[in-house]
C-alpha cells in the first residue's frame, strides 16, 4: 500500500486526542477490529509493493540537532533490527544516541506482545516514565511495536498513560519523522497505527549495534495463525523481500567487514512463497548467500511444517550456513499440536530431525516449548517430555502458555491450574538443563572455533563470543582478537558456557567439532 493509498482506507487510527477529554471511543470508529481469526484469514491477495525510494524530506533534517534519543527494545530479534532502523532514520534527523534515559530528548519504548507478562513490563515501563515526564515535559515518549498494533493495549494508554506523546505501530516506522513532528506541533497524543501492511520499504537507514554481526530481514508477517500467537495479526501477512534486494544487503554487509549474519524472519521457510513470478525458496536464498564471502550466516525461526530437504541439502554442504537450527516444536503430543494449529505430529517432527541430523551429523537442534495449554493433561505433558529425550535439543526456551485476546485459543476454557503449570515448567526446565550441559560436556578439552565479540560482561579481562553451534565461550587472550573467528582451547564445560584459552586466529572458517 502506497502512502496515497494509505490516506483513502477508514482503517488506520489516525487519532489525536485531547488529553482532558474522557471520551475516546470516537477514535476508533474507523479503526481496526481487535485481532480477529476469520478476518485476518482473508487478507487480501493484493501484490506486495517495493518501495526503493524512501528518502527523509529536506525539512526534517535539522529536527534532532542537538537532541538526544534512547529506544529500550523488548522482545525477538525482528524487534532489535526494527530498533536498529529507527535508529537509523533518527540519526538521519539529526538525533545523538545517549545511554542515560533521564537525559533523552526523545524516549521510544519498541514492545512486544507474545506474552501477558512481556506486556506487563512494558506497562510498567511506561508507568516509571510518567516523573520523567513531570519533570522534563519537553521529553517526548513514544510507544511502538508489537503492542501498539493492538486496540485494547491502545485504549489503555490513551485512558491511562498521559505521559506517552506518540503511538505508532510495526507497519509504518518508516513515518517516524512525520510522526514526530506532530508530536511536536501538538499537545495532543499522536497516534498512527496501520492495521494494514505497507509496501516492502528498501532502504531504509540502519544503524547496527556493533560491526560483527548483522541482522537482515529476509521477509516480514507471518500467515501460519497457531492458535495461540498473536505475532500473524501485530506483524501482518507474509512479506518476502526480493532475492536481489537481500543478496545486495549480504554483499555490502561482507564488504563492511561483518563477521556473521543472521537471516530473520516470523517463519522463514515460507520466503518466496508470496512472490508470484518467481520460483524461489529458503534453500535457493540460503545457496546463492553461500556463496557471498562472510564466514557465517544464521537463519531463524524456521517452522517445522515447511522445512524443505532442499535447505538441509544447502546446510549439509558445510560452507558459510552453520550447523544450528532453531527448530521450534511447542508440544510432543499429537492432540496438542492440531489444537496449536501447528500442522505436523510429533512422527512428523521426528521425522524431520532423523532427516536433518542424517544429513548434518554435527547439528546443534535448540527449539521452542510451550506447557501449559488449554486442557493439557499430564500424559500430554509427559509427551513433551520423551521427545525432548529422543531429540536430545541442545537448549530450549520454555514457555507457560498465555493468553492472548483474540487468538482462536483464547475462546477455549482451560482446566490446567496455574500452580500445575508452574510445576510442568519446572520439570521441564530440569531436562534443558541436564541436556544443555551434556551438549557442552562434549566440547571439553577440544578446540573450538568461536566469533569474538569482545570482552565478557563479568570481566573485562576474559574475551566471550560463540561458536558455530552456538555455545558461549568465554577465554583468556589478546584484545586483538575481537571481531575475529579465533581457535580457543576448551579446559571447562560449564553448565552454560565453555571456559578456554586462546590459540590462534582461524585460518578457514570450517568447523572442527
Ligand atoms: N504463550 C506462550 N508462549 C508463546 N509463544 C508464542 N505465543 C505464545 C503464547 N501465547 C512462544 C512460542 C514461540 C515463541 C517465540 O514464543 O514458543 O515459538
Ligand atoms: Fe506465531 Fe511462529 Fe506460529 Fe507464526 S509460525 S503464528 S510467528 S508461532
Amino acid at each position: 500500500m502506497n502512502e496515497e493509498q494509505r490516506k483513502g482506507t477508514s482503517i488506520d487510527i489516525l487519532a489525536e486526542r485531547d488529553k482532558k477529554e474522557k471520551d475516546y471511543s470516537k477514535y476508533f470508529e474507523h479503526v481496526y477490529q481487535p485481532p480477529n481469526l476469520k478476518q485476518a484469514k482473508k487478507r487480501g491477495k493484493e501484490e506486495v509493493k517495493y518501495n526503493h525510494d524512501f528518502h527523509i524530506d529536506e525539512k526534517y533534517r535539522n529536527m534532532g540537532k542537538g537532541k538526544t534519543f534512547l529506544i529500550k527494545t523488548y522482545g525477538c530479534q525482528m524487534n532489535a533490527h526494527d530498533t536498529e532502523v529507527m535508529a537509523g532514520i533518527l540519526g538521519a534527523l539529526g538525533y545523538t544516541p545517549i545511554d542515560d534515559i533521564n537525559q533523552a530528548d526523545v524516549i521510544l519504548i519498541n514492545t512486544c506482545a507474545i506474552r501477558e507478562n512481556a506486556e506487563n513490563k512494558v506497562f510498567s515501563e511506561i508507568g516509571n516514565l510518567k516523573h520523567l515526564k513531570k519533570e522534563k515535559p519537553e521529553t517526548v515518549i513514544g510507544v511502538c511495536g508489537c503492542m501498539s498494533q493492538e486496540e485494547s493495549v491502545v485504549n489503555k494508554i490513551l485512558k491511562s498513560f498521559q505521559n506517552v506523546d506518540m503511538i505508532f505501530g510495526t507497519h509504518n516506522i518508516h513515518r517516524l519523522p512525520e510522526i514526530l513532528e506532530e508530536a511536536y506541533l501538538s499537545k495532543a497524543m499522536v497516534v498512527e497505527v496501520w492495521s494494514k501492511e505497507g509496501d516492502v520499504i528498501e532502504n531504509l537507514p540502519k544503524v547496527r549495534e556493533g560491526n560483527i554481526k548483522a541482522w537482515v530481514n529476509i521477509m516480514y508477517g507471518c500467515d501460519k495463525f497457531c492458535t495461540y500467537c498473536i505475532v500473524p495479526f501485530t506483524r501482518g501477512k507474509e512479506r518476502s523481500r526480493r532475492p536481489h534486494d537481500i543478496i545486495e544487503e549480504v554483499r555490502d554487509l561482507a564488504r563492511q567487514g561483518y563477521q556473521e549474519i543472521t537471516l530473520l524472519g516470523q517463519n522463514v521457510n515460507s520466503y518466496g512463497k508470496d512472490i508470484d513470478d518467481l520460483e524461489y525458496g529458503l534453500g535457493d536464498l540460503l545457496e546463492d548467500i553461500s556463496k557471498i564471502d562472510i564466514p557465517r550466516v544464521r537463519f531463524t525461526t524456521s517452522h517445522p511444517w515447511d522445512f524443505t530437504d532442499h535447505m538441509i541439502d544447502v546446510i549439509a554442504e558445510g560452507g558459510n550456513i552453520v550447523p544450528h537450527i532453531h527448530l521450534p516444536v511447542q508440544s510432543g503430543n499429537d492432540a496438542v499440536l492440531k489444537i496449536m494449529g501447528r500442522k505436523y505430529t510429533r512422527e512428523s517432527y521426528l521425522d524431520l530431525v532423523a532427516r536433518i541430523k542424517a544429513k548434518i551429523p554435527n547439528v546443534a537442534l535448540t527449539t521452542d516449548i510451550i506447557v501449559g495449554y488449554p486442557n493439557e493433561t499430564e500424559e500430554q505433558f509427559e509427551e513433551t517430555l520423551t521427545l525432548y529425550d529422543e531429540v536430545e535439543f541442545e537448549h530450549a526456551y520454555t514457555y507457560i502458555y498465555s493468553q492472548r485476546d483474540g487468538t482462536p485459543a483464547a475462546k477455549m476454557k482451560d482446566n490446567v491450574p496455574l500452580d500445575v503449570k508452574k510445576e510442568r515448567l519446572q520439570r521441564l526446565n530440569k531436562k534443558v538443563s541436564y541436556y544443555s550441559e551434556k551438549a557442552l560436556q562434549q566440547y571439553d578439552g577440544e578446540v573450538v572455533k568461536v566469533l569474538c565479540e569482545g570482552t565478557s560482561k563479568k570481566d573485562d579481562n576474559v574475551l566471550a563470543g560463540y561458536t558455530e553451534r552456538n555455545k558461549l565461550v568465554n577465554f583468556e587472550g589478546p584484545k586483538s582478537a575481537i571481531g575475529k573467528i579465533v581457535e580457543v582451547q576448551v579446559d571447562e564445560a560449564k553448565q552454560y558456557s565453555l571456559n578456554g584459552t586462546y590459540l590462534r586466529e582461524s585460518e578457514s572458517n570450517m568447523v572442527t567439532v
